[in-house]
Protein backbone atom coordinates (compact mmCIF):
# COMPACT_ATOMS: atom_id res chain seq x y z
CA UNK A 1 0.00 0.00 0.00
CA UNK A 2 1.75 3.21 -1.15
CA UNK A 3 -0.40 5.60 1.17
CA UNK A 4 -1.18 4.66 4.81
CA UNK A 5 -3.31 7.01 7.45
CA UNK A 6 -3.35 10.81 7.04
CA UNK A 7 -3.87 12.49 10.15
CA UNK A 8 -7.87 13.36 10.67
CA UNK A 9 -10.49 13.63 13.06
CA UNK A 10 -10.05 10.51 15.79
CA UNK A 11 -13.37 10.64 17.07
CA UNK A 12 -15.01 9.70 14.17
CA UNK A 13 -13.68 5.87 14.71
CA UNK A 14 -14.64 6.11 18.36
CA UNK A 15 -17.66 4.95 17.36
CA UNK A 16 -21.01 3.43 19.29
CA UNK A 17 -20.13 0.32 20.25
CA UNK A 18 -24.07 -0.81 20.74
CA UNK A 19 -23.89 -3.71 23.60
CA UNK A 20 -26.40 -6.32 21.33
CA UNK A 21 -26.37 -10.32 22.33
CA UNK A 22 -27.30 -13.10 20.51
CA UNK A 23 -29.33 -14.94 23.02
CA UNK A 24 -31.56 -11.95 24.12
CA UNK A 25 -33.20 -11.63 20.94
CA UNK A 26 -35.53 -14.24 21.81
CA UNK A 27 -36.97 -12.53 24.02
CA UNK A 28 -37.46 -9.04 22.08
CA UNK A 29 -40.21 -9.01 19.85
CA UNK A 30 -37.90 -7.75 16.86
CA UNK A 31 -35.70 -10.43 14.78
CA UNK A 32 -33.84 -10.13 11.32
CA UNK A 33 -32.12 -12.79 10.59
CA UNK A 34 -30.40 -13.01 6.79
CA UNK A 35 -27.92 -15.69 3.88
CA UNK A 36 -25.20 -14.68 2.36
CA UNK A 37 -25.98 -13.18 -0.85
CA UNK A 38 -25.56 -15.74 -3.56
CA UNK A 39 -22.74 -15.66 -5.99
CA UNK A 40 -24.96 -16.28 -9.47
CA UNK A 41 -21.93 -17.66 -11.79
CA UNK A 42 -23.27 -21.03 -11.13
CA UNK A 43 -26.04 -22.84 -9.88
CA UNK A 44 -26.54 -23.78 -6.09
CA UNK A 45 -25.84 -26.93 -3.88
CA UNK A 46 -27.01 -28.15 -1.47
CA UNK A 47 -24.28 -26.36 0.55
CA UNK A 48 -25.82 -23.05 -0.10
CA UNK A 49 -29.05 -24.74 0.75
CA UNK A 50 -28.00 -25.78 4.27
CA UNK A 51 -27.36 -22.15 4.94
CA UNK A 52 -30.65 -20.83 4.13
CA UNK A 53 -32.60 -23.75 5.34
CA UNK A 54 -30.93 -22.83 8.84
CA UNK A 55 -32.03 -19.07 8.30
CA UNK A 56 -35.65 -20.19 7.55
CA UNK A 57 -36.09 -22.52 10.28
CA UNK A 58 -34.85 -19.45 12.69
CA UNK A 59 -36.93 -16.80 10.92
CA UNK A 60 -39.81 -19.80 11.26
CA UNK A 61 -39.73 -19.91 14.77
CA UNK A 62 -39.17 -16.72 15.41
CA UNK A 63 -42.29 -15.51 13.65
CA UNK A 64 -44.49 -18.26 15.14
CA UNK A 65 -43.44 -17.31 18.49
CA UNK A 66 -45.18 -13.86 17.69
CA UNK A 67 -41.86 -12.22 16.75
CA UNK A 68 -41.44 -8.95 13.99
CA UNK A 69 -39.54 -11.40 11.95
CA UNK A 70 -37.69 -10.87 8.47
CA UNK A 71 -35.73 -13.16 6.83
CA UNK A 72 -33.92 -11.40 3.91
CA UNK A 73 -31.37 -13.96 1.04
CA UNK A 74 -30.75 -12.84 -2.17
CA UNK A 75 -27.84 -12.83 -4.84
CA UNK A 76 -25.10 -11.19 -5.45
CA UNK A 77 -24.34 -10.38 -8.99
CA UNK A 78 -21.41 -8.22 -9.79
CA UNK A 79 -17.57 -8.36 -9.86
CA UNK A 80 -14.80 -10.58 -12.20
CA UNK A 81 -16.37 -13.81 -11.39
CA UNK A 82 -19.44 -13.38 -12.47
CA UNK A 83 -18.38 -11.23 -15.21
CA UNK A 84 -16.04 -14.11 -16.84
CA UNK A 85 -18.61 -16.85 -16.47
CA UNK A 86 -20.84 -14.52 -18.28
CA UNK A 87 -18.24 -13.98 -21.29
CA UNK A 88 -17.27 -17.08 -21.35
CA UNK A 89 -20.95 -18.11 -21.69
CA UNK A 90 -21.65 -15.76 -24.48
CA UNK A 91 -23.72 -13.53 -22.47
CA UNK A 92 -23.80 -9.96 -21.00
CA UNK A 93 -23.01 -9.82 -17.25
CA UNK A 94 -26.86 -8.80 -16.47
CA UNK A 95 -28.48 -11.14 -18.81
CA UNK A 96 -26.58 -14.42 -17.39
CA UNK A 97 -27.47 -12.79 -13.55
CA UNK A 98 -31.25 -12.49 -14.81
CA UNK A 99 -30.86 -15.91 -16.33
CA UNK A 100 -29.40 -17.61 -13.01
CA UNK A 101 -31.73 -15.47 -10.94
CA UNK A 102 -34.95 -17.03 -12.68
CA UNK A 103 -33.63 -20.50 -13.33
CA UNK A 104 -31.80 -21.62 -10.42
CA UNK A 105 -31.91 -19.21 -7.46
CA UNK A 106 -35.32 -18.25 -6.92
CA UNK A 107 -36.34 -21.76 -7.56
CA UNK A 108 -34.03 -23.40 -5.22
CA UNK A 109 -36.41 -21.48 -2.90
CA UNK A 110 -39.54 -23.19 -3.55
CA UNK A 111 -37.27 -26.76 -3.55
CA UNK A 112 -36.72 -26.13 -0.11
CA UNK A 113 -39.23 -24.67 1.65
CA UNK A 114 -38.42 -21.09 2.30
CA UNK A 115 -40.29 -18.54 3.83
CA UNK A 116 -37.76 -15.45 2.78
CA UNK A 117 -39.78 -12.03 3.24
CA UNK A 118 -37.63 -10.15 0.70
CA UNK A 119 -35.09 -11.28 -2.30
CA UNK A 120 -32.70 -8.49 -2.96
CA UNK A 121 -30.17 -8.59 -6.13
CA UNK A 122 -27.25 -6.02 -6.39
CA UNK A 123 -28.30 -5.27 -9.24
CA UNK A 124 -31.37 -3.43 -8.16
CA UNK A 125 -31.69 0.09 -8.17
CA UNK A 126 -32.18 0.33 -4.45
CA UNK A 127 -29.14 -1.61 -3.64
CA UNK A 128 -26.80 0.32 -6.17
CA UNK A 129 -27.97 4.30 -4.84
CA UNK A 130 -27.36 3.25 -1.53
CA UNK A 131 -24.25 1.74 -2.07
CA UNK A 132 -23.20 4.90 -3.45
CA UNK A 133 -24.49 7.13 -0.55
CA UNK A 134 -22.70 4.73 1.95
CA UNK A 135 -19.90 5.03 -0.07
CA UNK A 136 -20.42 8.98 -0.21
CA UNK A 137 -20.31 9.39 3.46
CA UNK A 138 -17.24 8.05 4.17
CA UNK A 139 -15.35 9.57 1.34
CA UNK A 140 -17.01 12.81 3.26
CA UNK A 141 -15.95 11.45 6.64
CA UNK A 142 -12.32 11.07 5.39
CA UNK A 143 -11.78 7.12 5.66
CA UNK A 144 -11.05 6.51 2.12
CA UNK A 145 -8.28 7.58 -0.26
CA UNK A 146 -6.31 7.07 -3.16
CA UNK A 147 -3.18 4.31 -3.23
CA UNK A 148 -1.46 1.46 -5.05
CA UNK A 149 -1.42 -2.49 -4.61
CA UNK A 150 -0.23 -5.23 -5.37
CA UNK A 151 -1.41 -8.82 -4.36
CA UNK A 152 -2.21 -11.99 -4.81
CA UNK A 153 -6.08 -12.16 -6.04
CA UNK A 154 -8.45 -14.83 -5.88
CA UNK A 155 -11.45 -14.55 -8.07
CA UNK A 156 -13.17 -17.72 -7.00
CA UNK A 157 -12.85 -15.76 -3.10
CA UNK A 158 -13.27 -12.62 -5.07
CA UNK A 159 -10.56 -11.34 -2.42
CA UNK A 160 -6.98 -10.19 -2.40
CA UNK A 161 -4.93 -13.38 -0.42
CA UNK A 162 -2.52 -12.93 2.51
CA UNK A 163 0.58 -15.78 2.23
CA UNK A 164 -0.72 -17.74 4.84
CA UNK A 165 -3.67 -18.21 2.54
CA UNK A 166 -1.78 -19.83 -0.43
CA UNK A 167 -1.01 -23.26 -0.62
CA UNK A 168 1.52 -24.63 -3.43
CA UNK A 169 -0.43 -26.12 -6.33
CA UNK A 170 0.08 -29.83 -7.77
CA UNK A 171 -0.85 -31.63 -11.14
CA UNK A 172 -1.21 -28.85 -13.36
CA UNK A 173 -0.84 -26.29 -10.90
CA UNK A 174 2.75 -27.13 -9.87
CA UNK A 175 4.71 -24.52 -9.34
CA UNK A 176 2.13 -21.78 -8.91
CA UNK A 177 0.42 -20.25 -5.65
CA UNK A 178 -3.50 -21.58 -5.33
CA UNK A 179 -5.95 -20.54 -3.21
CA UNK A 180 -6.24 -22.60 -0.15
CA UNK A 181 -10.25 -22.81 -0.77
CA UNK A 182 -10.75 -22.83 -4.55
CA UNK A 183 -7.28 -25.20 -5.14
CA UNK A 184 -7.02 -22.93 -7.85
CA UNK A 185 -4.04 -20.15 -8.89
CA UNK A 186 -4.23 -16.86 -7.65
CA UNK A 187 -3.34 -13.99 -9.84
CA UNK A 188 -0.88 -11.14 -9.36
CA UNK A 189 -2.65 -7.54 -9.51
CA UNK A 190 -0.89 -4.39 -9.67
CA UNK A 191 -3.76 -1.39 -9.42
CA UNK A 192 -4.23 1.89 -8.21
CA UNK A 193 -7.55 1.89 -6.12
CA UNK A 194 -9.19 3.73 -3.50
CA UNK A 195 -8.75 2.47 0.00
CA UNK A 196 -10.90 2.01 2.80
CA UNK A 197 -9.08 3.37 6.41
CA UNK A 198 -10.37 0.21 7.57
CA UNK A 199 -6.67 -0.39 9.62
CA UNK A 200 -7.76 2.53 12.28
CA UNK A 201 -10.89 0.08 13.46
CA UNK A 202 -8.47 -2.35 14.63
CA UNK A 203 -8.95 -1.61 18.75
CA UNK A 204 -12.93 -0.29 18.26
CA UNK A 205 -13.25 -3.82 16.72
CA UNK A 206 -11.22 -5.61 19.19
CA UNK A 207 -13.85 -3.32 22.24
CA UNK A 208 -16.83 -4.26 20.04
CA UNK A 209 -15.58 -8.58 20.30
CA UNK A 210 -14.81 -7.81 23.96
CA UNK A 211 -18.00 -6.23 25.28
CA UNK A 212 -20.25 -8.77 23.40
CA UNK A 213 -18.74 -11.84 23.47
CA UNK A 214 -21.85 -13.27 21.89
CA UNK A 215 -21.22 -10.68 19.02
CA UNK A 216 -19.71 -13.91 16.64
CA UNK A 217 -20.50 -17.20 17.13
CA UNK A 218 -19.88 -20.48 17.85
CA UNK A 219 -16.40 -20.09 20.15
CA UNK A 220 -14.17 -21.23 17.41
CA UNK A 221 -15.64 -18.44 15.04
CA UNK A 222 -14.52 -15.71 17.63
CA UNK A 223 -11.44 -16.94 18.68
CA UNK A 224 -10.27 -17.03 15.22
CA UNK A 225 -11.87 -13.66 14.12
CA UNK A 226 -10.15 -12.21 17.61
CA UNK A 227 -6.78 -13.37 17.11
CA UNK A 228 -6.68 -12.04 13.27
CA UNK A 229 -7.76 -8.49 14.23
CA UNK A 230 -5.37 -8.65 17.21
CA UNK A 231 -2.41 -9.01 14.79
CA UNK A 232 -3.83 -5.63 13.34
CA UNK A 233 -5.64 -4.51 10.47
CA UNK A 234 -4.81 -3.44 7.11
CA UNK A 235 -6.49 -0.82 5.01
CA UNK A 236 -8.62 -1.98 2.53
CA UNK A 237 -8.77 -1.85 -1.30
CA UNK A 238 -12.23 -1.13 -2.21
CA UNK A 239 -12.18 -0.11 -5.94
CA UNK A 240 -10.91 -1.60 -8.97
CA UNK A 241 -10.63 -0.06 -12.15
CA UNK A 242 -9.94 -2.76 -14.82
CA UNK A 243 -13.02 -3.77 -15.04
CA UNK A 244 -16.58 -2.09 -15.28
CA UNK A 245 -19.10 -5.33 -13.95
CA UNK A 246 -20.13 -3.44 -10.39
CA UNK A 247 -21.55 0.26 -9.02
CA UNK A 248 -19.47 3.07 -10.01
CA UNK A 249 -18.02 5.43 -7.09
CA UNK A 250 -19.80 8.06 -6.68
CA UNK A 251 -16.94 10.76 -7.23
CA UNK A 252 -14.66 8.56 -10.02
CA UNK A 253 -16.97 7.11 -12.69
CA UNK A 254 -13.53 4.78 -13.97
CA UNK A 255 -13.60 2.87 -10.84
CA UNK A 256 -16.49 0.11 -9.53
CA UNK A 257 -16.77 -0.93 -5.87
CA UNK A 258 -15.15 -4.06 -4.53
CA UNK A 259 -17.58 -7.02 -4.89
CA UNK A 260 -17.35 -7.90 -0.78
CA UNK A 261 -17.96 -4.01 0.09
CA UNK A 262 -21.30 -3.69 -2.57
CA UNK A 263 -22.35 -6.91 -1.82
CA UNK A 264 -22.27 -6.20 2.56
CA UNK A 265 -24.61 -3.36 2.16
CA UNK A 266 -27.57 -5.96 0.64
CA UNK A 267 -28.14 -6.25 4.21
CA UNK A 268 -29.03 -2.91 5.21
CA UNK A 269 -29.64 -1.52 1.64
CA UNK A 270 -32.72 -4.47 1.69
CA UNK A 271 -34.33 -2.75 4.54
CA UNK A 272 -34.80 0.91 3.76
CA UNK A 273 -31.32 2.29 4.45
CA UNK A 274 -30.95 5.62 2.50
CA UNK A 275 -34.62 5.31 1.69
CA UNK A 276 -37.12 4.29 4.00
CA UNK A 277 -35.24 5.60 7.98
CA UNK A 278 -38.47 3.94 9.89
CA UNK A 279 -38.24 0.66 8.23
CA UNK A 280 -34.44 0.53 8.42
CA UNK A 281 -34.76 1.21 12.39
CA UNK A 282 -37.64 -1.32 12.58
CA UNK A 283 -34.92 -3.94 11.66
CA UNK A 284 -31.21 -3.10 11.96
CA UNK A 285 -29.52 -4.64 13.39
CA UNK A 286 -29.12 -8.20 11.58
CA UNK A 287 -28.35 -11.73 12.91
CA UNK A 288 -25.86 -12.85 10.24
CA UNK A 289 -26.01 -16.43 9.16
CA UNK A 290 -22.65 -17.05 7.17
CA UNK A 291 -19.99 -20.08 6.26
CA UNK A 292 -17.24 -19.55 8.20
CA UNK A 293 -15.32 -19.46 5.01
CA UNK A 294 -17.18 -15.83 4.65
CA UNK A 295 -16.61 -15.22 8.47
CA UNK A 296 -14.03 -12.60 8.16
CA UNK A 297 -16.06 -10.51 5.59
CA UNK A 298 -18.56 -10.16 8.49
CA UNK A 299 -17.06 -9.98 11.53
CA UNK A 300 -14.40 -7.51 10.64
CA UNK A 301 -14.78 -6.12 7.31
CA UNK A 302 -18.75 -5.08 7.80
CA UNK A 303 -18.89 -3.97 11.36
CA UNK A 304 -15.34 -1.92 10.50
CA UNK A 305 -17.95 -0.34 7.71
CA UNK A 306 -20.83 0.19 9.86
CA UNK A 307 -18.86 1.95 12.34
CA UNK A 308 -16.93 4.34 9.65
CA UNK A 309 -20.75 5.70 8.38
CA UNK A 310 -21.78 5.96 12.54
CA UNK A 311 -24.40 3.15 12.15
CA UNK A 312 -25.33 0.50 14.56
CA UNK A 313 -23.24 -2.81 14.66
CA UNK A 314 -25.19 -6.06 13.53
CA UNK A 315 -26.32 -7.92 16.17
CA UNK A 316 -24.27 -10.92 15.89
CA UNK A 317 -22.73 -13.45 13.10
CA UNK A 318 -22.94 -17.06 13.30
CA UNK A 319 -20.26 -18.75 11.12
CA UNK A 320 -21.56 -22.11 10.49
CA UNK A 321 -19.34 -25.06 9.38
CA UNK A 322 -18.91 -26.41 5.53
CA UNK A 323 -20.45 -29.74 4.62
CA UNK A 324 -17.82 -32.10 3.33
CA UNK A 325 -17.67 -34.66 0.49
CA UNK A 326 -14.97 -36.81 0.67
CA UNK A 327 -13.57 -34.48 3.23
CA UNK A 328 -13.10 -31.50 1.46
CA UNK A 329 -15.72 -29.02 1.05
CA UNK A 330 -18.31 -29.53 -1.12
CA UNK A 331 -18.10 -27.10 -4.21
CA UNK A 332 -19.29 -27.02 -7.86
CA UNK A 333 -15.71 -25.74 -8.54
CA UNK A 334 -14.60 -29.36 -7.23
CA UNK A 335 -17.29 -30.79 -9.37
CA UNK A 336 -18.66 -32.43 -6.04
CA UNK A 337 -22.13 -30.08 -5.42
CA UNK A 338 -24.97 -31.93 -5.32
CA UNK A 339 -28.27 -30.37 -6.56
CA UNK A 340 -30.51 -30.14 -3.49
CA UNK A 341 -33.61 -31.48 -6.07
CA UNK A 342 -31.24 -34.46 -6.07
CA UNK A 343 -32.47 -34.93 -2.82
CA UNK A 344 -35.74 -33.50 -2.36
CA UNK A 345 -37.12 -35.28 -5.37
CA UNK A 346 -36.47 -38.84 -3.73
CA UNK A 347 -36.93 -37.41 0.11
CA UNK A 348 -39.36 -34.57 -0.01
CA UNK A 349 -38.06 -31.20 1.28
CA UNK A 350 -38.95 -31.30 4.75
CA UNK A 351 -36.61 -34.89 5.01
CA UNK A 352 -33.49 -32.00 3.53
CA UNK A 353 -34.96 -29.95 6.42
CA UNK A 354 -34.84 -32.01 8.87
CA UNK A 355 -31.64 -34.03 7.62
CA UNK A 356 -29.28 -31.09 7.81
CA UNK A 357 -30.70 -29.84 10.88
CA UNK A 358 -30.87 -32.54 13.05
CA UNK A 359 -27.41 -34.71 11.87
CA UNK A 360 -24.77 -31.75 11.91
CA UNK A 361 -23.69 -30.03 14.69
CA UNK A 362 -24.80 -26.30 13.70
CA UNK A 363 -21.33 -24.00 13.68
CA UNK A 364 -18.94 -27.23 12.98
CA UNK A 365 -18.29 -28.96 9.59
CA UNK A 366 -20.44 -32.31 8.76
CA UNK A 367 -20.00 -35.22 6.20
CA UNK A 368 -22.82 -35.40 3.69
CA UNK A 369 -23.30 -39.24 2.66
CA UNK A 370 -26.81 -40.55 1.04
CA UNK A 371 -26.50 -43.98 3.76
CA UNK A 372 -26.79 -41.67 6.31
CA UNK A 373 -29.39 -39.61 4.68
CA UNK A 374 -31.83 -42.90 3.91
CA UNK A 375 -30.75 -44.29 7.27
CA UNK A 376 -32.31 -41.63 9.35
CA UNK A 377 -35.40 -41.12 7.40
CA UNK A 378 -35.74 -44.76 7.15
CA UNK A 379 -35.64 -44.83 11.36
CA UNK A 380 -36.16 -40.97 12.68
CA UNK A 381 -38.86 -39.66 10.09
CA UNK A 382 -40.63 -42.89 8.87
CA UNK A 383 -40.50 -44.89 12.23
CA UNK A 384 -40.22 -42.35 14.63
CA UNK A 385 -42.05 -39.44 13.84
CA UNK A 386 -44.72 -40.93 11.08
CA UNK A 387 -45.25 -44.10 12.43
CA UNK A 388 -46.51 -42.53 15.95
CA UNK A 389 -48.60 -40.19 14.25
CA UNK A 390 -49.90 -42.95 11.79
CA UNK A 391 -50.62 -45.36 14.87
CA UNK A 392 -51.87 -43.01 17.00
CA UNK A 393 -54.51 -41.56 15.15
CA UNK A 394 -55.54 -44.84 13.97
CA UNK A 395 -56.10 -46.22 17.39
CA UNK A 396 -58.19 -43.22 17.93
CA UNK A 397 -60.30 -44.09 14.92
CA UNK A 398 -60.64 -47.65 15.95
CA UNK A 399 -61.41 -47.22 19.46
CA UNK A 400 -63.16 -43.57 19.77
CA UNK A 401 -64.57 -43.16 16.25
CA UNK A 402 -62.80 -41.00 15.58
CA UNK A 403 -62.99 -38.48 18.33
CA UNK A 404 -60.33 -37.66 20.71
CA UNK A 405 -60.94 -39.01 23.60
CA UNK A 406 -61.21 -37.22 27.46
CA UNK A 407 -57.86 -37.35 29.79
CA UNK A 408 -59.16 -38.87 32.90
CA UNK A 409 -56.81 -39.59 36.04
CA UNK A 410 -53.44 -38.79 35.44
CA UNK A 411 -50.90 -41.26 36.48
CA UNK A 412 -46.83 -40.95 36.83
CA UNK A 413 -46.59 -42.33 33.05
CA UNK A 414 -48.44 -39.22 31.96
CA UNK A 415 -47.59 -36.66 34.00
CA UNK A 416 -43.83 -38.02 32.36
CA UNK A 417 -44.96 -36.81 28.82
CA UNK A 418 -46.31 -33.32 29.90
CA UNK A 419 -43.09 -32.54 31.72
CA UNK A 420 -40.72 -33.57 28.28
CA UNK A 421 -42.85 -31.36 26.75
CA UNK A 422 -42.84 -28.39 28.52
CA UNK A 423 -39.02 -29.30 28.86
CA UNK A 424 -38.77 -29.66 25.25
CA UNK A 425 -40.35 -26.35 24.62
CA UNK A 426 -38.05 -24.33 27.04
CA UNK A 427 -34.89 -25.97 25.50
CA UNK A 428 -35.37 -25.32 22.03
CA UNK A 429 -35.98 -21.95 22.30
CA UNK A 430 -33.00 -21.71 24.52
CA UNK A 431 -31.45 -23.07 21.93
CA UNK A 432 -32.75 -20.98 19.16
CA UNK A 433 -31.84 -18.31 21.03
CA UNK A 434 -27.94 -19.61 21.06
CA UNK A 435 -28.53 -20.27 17.27
CA UNK A 436 -27.78 -24.04 17.62
CA UNK A 437 -30.59 -25.32 15.60
CA UNK A 438 -29.40 -28.98 15.91
CA UNK A 439 -29.86 -29.01 19.24
CA UNK A 440 -32.82 -27.24 19.61
CA UNK A 441 -34.39 -30.22 16.96
CA UNK A 442 -32.83 -32.72 19.23
CA UNK A 443 -35.15 -31.12 22.16
CA UNK A 444 -37.59 -31.10 20.36
CA UNK A 445 -37.33 -35.01 19.30
CA UNK A 446 -37.16 -35.86 22.83
CA UNK A 447 -41.21 -35.90 22.41
CA UNK A 448 -41.03 -38.28 19.86
CA UNK A 449 -38.80 -40.73 21.40
CA UNK A 450 -40.65 -40.20 24.96
CA UNK A 451 -44.14 -40.70 23.13
CA UNK A 452 -42.81 -43.66 21.27
CA UNK A 453 -41.83 -45.44 24.16
CA UNK A 454 -44.85 -44.81 26.19
CA UNK A 455 -46.86 -46.73 23.41
CA UNK A 456 -45.19 -49.30 24.19
CA UNK A 457 -45.45 -49.18 27.60
CA UNK A 458 -48.63 -48.56 27.90
CA UNK A 459 -49.55 -50.57 24.99
CA UNK A 460 -53.02 -49.02 24.71
CA UNK A 461 -54.20 -52.54 21.97
CA UNK A 462 -54.09 -54.70 25.00
CA UNK A 463 -55.90 -51.86 27.22
CA UNK A 464 -58.38 -51.66 24.29
CA UNK A 465 -59.03 -55.63 24.96
CA UNK A 466 -61.21 -55.43 28.02
CA UNK A 467 -63.78 -52.66 28.90
CA UNK A 468 -62.51 -51.94 32.49
CA UNK A 469 -59.70 -50.10 31.14
CA UNK A 470 -61.93 -47.86 28.75
CA UNK A 471 -60.71 -44.83 30.69
CA UNK A 472 -57.49 -45.57 31.03
CA UNK A 473 -57.37 -46.21 27.26
CA UNK A 474 -58.96 -42.94 26.96
CA UNK A 475 -56.13 -41.12 29.12
CA UNK A 476 -53.18 -42.62 26.96
CA UNK A 477 -54.76 -41.83 23.61
CA UNK A 478 -55.48 -38.64 25.32
CA UNK A 479 -51.62 -38.07 25.90
CA UNK A 480 -50.74 -39.23 22.58
CA UNK A 481 -52.64 -36.52 20.16
CA UNK A 482 -51.97 -33.93 22.41
CA UNK A 483 -47.92 -34.99 22.64
CA UNK A 484 -48.63 -35.10 18.63
CA UNK A 485 -50.15 -31.55 18.64
CA UNK A 486 -47.45 -29.83 20.99
CA UNK A 487 -45.22 -31.91 18.35
CA UNK A 488 -46.48 -30.15 15.16
CA UNK A 489 -46.60 -26.81 16.61
CA UNK A 490 -42.55 -27.34 17.59
CA UNK A 491 -41.97 -29.11 14.10
CA UNK A 492 -43.49 -26.99 11.87
CA UNK A 493 -40.67 -24.33 11.67
CA UNK A 494 -38.55 -27.26 10.19
CA UNK A 495 -40.94 -29.69 8.42
CA UNK A 496 -43.70 -27.60 7.73
CA UNK A 497 -45.28 -29.72 5.37
CA UNK A 498 -45.56 -32.97 7.11
CA UNK A 499 -46.92 -31.50 10.18
CA UNK A 500 -49.33 -29.33 8.31
CA UNK A 501 -50.56 -32.51 7.08
CA UNK A 502 -50.47 -33.81 10.61
CA UNK A 503 -52.21 -30.57 11.95
CA UNK A 504 -55.47 -31.44 9.48
CA UNK A 505 -55.29 -35.52 9.85
CA UNK A 506 -55.55 -34.10 14.54
CA UNK A 507 -58.48 -32.13 13.99
CA UNK A 508 -56.40 -28.85 15.25
CA UNK A 509 -57.32 -27.02 12.68
CA UNK A 510 -60.46 -27.01 12.88
CA UNK A 511 -60.43 -27.20 16.33
CA UNK A 512 -57.08 -24.45 17.43
CA UNK A 513 -57.09 -22.80 13.91
CA UNK A 514 -53.70 -22.40 11.38
CA UNK A 515 -50.68 -23.87 12.48
CA UNK A 516 -48.33 -21.36 11.93
CA UNK A 517 -50.63 -19.74 14.32
CA UNK A 518 -50.00 -20.87 17.19
CA UNK A 519 -47.24 -19.51 19.42
CA UNK A 520 -44.33 -22.30 19.72
CA UNK A 521 -43.18 -20.66 23.06
CA UNK A 522 -46.39 -21.88 24.68
CA UNK A 523 -46.65 -25.34 22.72
CA UNK A 524 -45.70 -26.73 26.14
CA UNK A 525 -48.67 -25.88 27.94
CA UNK A 526 -50.50 -28.95 28.54
CA UNK A 527 -54.24 -29.76 27.32
CA UNK A 528 -54.90 -27.27 24.38
CA UNK A 529 -56.46 -29.97 21.80
CA UNK A 530 -60.25 -30.46 23.20
CA UNK A 531 -61.25 -33.64 23.84
CA UNK A 532 -64.03 -34.69 20.98
CA UNK A 533 -61.72 -32.81 18.56
CA UNK A 534 -62.53 -35.26 15.18
CA UNK A 535 -59.40 -36.50 13.80
CA UNK A 536 -59.42 -37.82 10.16
CA UNK A 537 -57.21 -40.06 8.01
CA UNK A 538 -53.71 -39.39 7.58
CA UNK A 539 -51.33 -40.96 4.41
CA UNK A 540 -47.68 -41.53 5.13
CA UNK A 541 -46.00 -38.71 6.33
CA UNK A 542 -42.48 -40.64 4.94
CA UNK A 543 -43.51 -42.77 2.58
CA UNK A 544 -41.21 -45.94 2.49
CA UNK A 545 -38.45 -45.27 -0.50
CA UNK A 546 -37.57 -48.29 -2.39
CA UNK A 547 -34.94 -47.58 -4.43
CA UNK A 548 -32.79 -44.94 -2.27
CA UNK A 549 -29.44 -45.30 -2.83
N1 LIG B 1 -21.43 -13.92 -2.47
C1 LIG B 1 -20.71 -14.32 -1.31
C2 LIG B 1 -21.44 -13.92 -0.05
C3 LIG B 1 -21.74 -12.45 0.08
S1 LIG B 1 -22.62 -12.10 1.54
C4 LIG B 1 -22.61 -10.45 1.64
C5 LIG B 1 -20.54 -15.84 -1.32
N2 LIG B 1 -21.37 -16.51 -2.07
S2 LIG B 1 -21.35 -18.09 -2.29
O1 LIG B 1 -22.43 -18.36 -3.18
O2 LIG B 1 -20.05 -18.50 -2.71
O3 LIG B 1 -21.54 -18.76 -0.91
C6 LIG B 1 -22.64 -18.46 -0.14
C7 LIG B 1 -22.68 -19.29 1.10
O4 LIG B 1 -22.73 -20.67 0.81
C8 LIG B 1 -21.49 -19.09 2.01
O5 LIG B 1 -21.98 -18.92 3.34
C9 LIG B 1 -20.74 -20.36 1.93
O6 LIG B 1 -20.06 -20.67 3.08
C10 LIG B 1 -21.89 -21.34 1.71
N3 LIG B 1 -21.37 -22.57 1.21
C11 LIG B 1 -20.80 -22.80 -0.01
N4 LIG B 1 -20.35 -24.08 -0.02
C12 LIG B 1 -20.61 -24.67 1.17
C13 LIG B 1 -20.47 -25.95 1.69
N5 LIG B 1 -19.89 -26.93 1.02
N6 LIG B 1 -20.99 -26.19 2.93
C14 LIG B 1 -21.68 -25.25 3.64
N7 LIG B 1 -21.82 -24.04 3.17
C15 LIG B 1 -21.17 -23.67 2.00
O7 LIG B 1 -19.68 -16.33 -0.62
Amino acid sequence: MSERKRGRDADVTKARVPQFRMGAMAEGSRFYVTTPIFYVNDVPHIGHAYTEVAADVLARWHRQSGDDTWLLTGTDEHGQKILRTATANGATPQEWADRLVESAWKPLLSTINIANDDFIRTTEPRHENNVQRFLTTLYDKGFIYTGEYEGAYCVGCEEYKQAADLIAGTGDDEGQQVCAIHSKPVEILHEKNYFFRMSDFTQPLLDLYEANPDFIQPESARNEVVAFVRQGLEDLSISRSTFDWGIKLPWDDTHVVYVWFDALLNYITAIGYGDDQATFDRRWPALHIVGKDILRFHAVIWPAMLLAAGLPVPAGIFGHGWLLVGGEKMSKSKLTGIAPNEITDTFGSDAFRYYFTSAITFGQDGSFSWEDLSARYESELANGFGNLASRSLAMITRYFDGQVPTEGAVTPADAAIHDVVAAAVSQADDAISRVAVHEAVASVWTIVDALNGYITEQEPWALAKDPANADRLSTVLYTCAEGLRALAVLLSPVMPESTQKLWVALGAEAALGELTAQPVRSAGTWGQLPAGTQVGALEPLFPRIESAE
